[in-house]
């Protein structure tokens, strides 16, 4: 079944939150915690492909109990934001990065694949609707987030035949509470947040569902995120639980893990490669083991460690931590290659350099 056109419908919020209100909420955003007056919906099953695309009120969705996403967690999701520009204008990065990964993941979880221009169309009709919503300010945005999910009545396991997919926004602020500095990152030792041939590189609900619980020894061990290893060997350093990882070399080069089937493919680490290599690095994809972290920043070969998101941008690693030990990047604060390599990002997302690479795209 082919999709048809895009077109959406628009129901206004009549009971929108007041100027003032809404200026309360985007002074201090923090993240996650406050949605806009709209969102988006549309339905899918095999014999009407996609349709019944609008924007409508903000609210609860009524979900009968035997949902069968309620039960075998058949969900999937994306993340990214929209900037305010001087002018006033407002600015998505590389949202059709977004849209192709969003299909990669639909793919592995067994869902339809949402066609890029209902992807793009839902982003900017949402966006549009709720343009007074977009925060402007030093490290502000509006983080979107698109998901679709089983929304089928049966609890036979077999791919739903009635699929939502919806798109919300949320005003944000820095991800971690402390705003824009070093953080402490606890290694799992006991537990995996993908394997081979598993859903690793898929954005879907039950990887992250899975990285809870090491999330939890993280934060009681004082670590804002866990780092994750490869689930056969225990040996290769894969990513964090919502982040991508990279190591600064003392021989100026630059080090990401390569994309083990396990590990989800940042469009952030992508745009990194792009913005080091700018800078004039050398970047690296490899595979990087946890005694080369523990090594190089014990012998200095390695100055610098970062993790990057689209909720993260780039936040430096000040440490590593694990039971009985901790490996400490350079002083333990940001270093200047990571600064400069987020500073190079961000002055592309905010409009203030040229977006040489095209990764820019305007809403309103
Ligand atoms: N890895 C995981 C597990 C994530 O959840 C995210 C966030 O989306 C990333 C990496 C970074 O991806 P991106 O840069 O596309 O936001
Ligand atoms: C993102 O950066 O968009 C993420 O999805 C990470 C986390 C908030 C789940």
């Amino acid at each position: 079944m082919t999709s048809t056109q895009f077109v959406s419908r628009l129901e206004r919020n009549h009971a929108a939150k007041t100027p003032e209100q809404r200026d309360a909420i985007l002074s201090d955003p923090g993240f996650g915690n406050h949605f806009t007056d709209h969102m988006f919906l549309a339905e899918w099953t095999p014999d009407t492909g996609w349709s019944d695309a609008r924007v409508v009120p903000y609210g609860p969705l009524s979900i009968d109990p035997a949902t069968a996403v309620l039960h075998y967690g058949q969900e999937i999701f994306e993340g990214l934001k929209a900037y305010v520009h001087e002018d006033g204008s407002i600015w998505l990065f590389r949202p059709d990065a977004n849209a192709a990964r969003m299909q990669r993941s639909a793919r592995r979880l067994a869902l339809p694949e949402l066609p890029v221009d209902w992807f793009l169309g839902s982003i900017r009709e949402l966006v549009s609707a709720d343009r007074d919503w977009v925060p402007a300010g030093e490290e502000k945005s509006l983080y979107l987030r698109p998901f679709m999910f089983a929304s089928e009545v049966f609890l036979g396991v077999r791919p739903s035949q009635h699929v939502t997919y919806s798109v919300i926004a949320s005003p944000a602020g820095a991800y971690f509470a402390g705003g824009v500095r070093a953080v402490s990152i606890w290694l799992s030792s006991e537990y995996s947040r993908a394997g081979a041939g598993g859903t690793g590189a898929a954005k879907c609900g039950g990887n992250y569902a899975a990285s809870l619980l090491p999330q939890q020894e993280a934060t009681a061990n004082g670590c804002a995120q866990v780092a994750f290893l490869d689930s056969t060997e225990h040996k290769w350093v894969e990513e964090l639980g919502g982040m991508n990882l990279y190591f600064v070399r003392s021989d100026g080069t630059i080090v990401t893990p390569e994309l083990s089937g396990s590990i989800l493919e940042g469009i952030t680490r992508d745009s990194i490669m792009t913005i080091a290599r700018d800078l004039g690095h050398t970047v690296i994809e490899r595979r990087v083991s946890i005694d080369e972290w523990r090594e190089g920043t014990a012998d200095g070969s390695i100055t610098e460690v970062f993790a990057c998101g689209t909720a993260a941008v780039v936040t430096p690693i000040g440490s590593l931590e694990w039971d009985g030990g901790e490996a400490v990047s350079g002083d333990g604060e940001a270093g200047k290659v990571t600064t400069d390599i987020r500073s190079a990002l961000v002055d592309i997302q905010y409009g203030r350099v040229t977006d040489r690479h095209g990764w820019m795209s305007k809403v309103v």
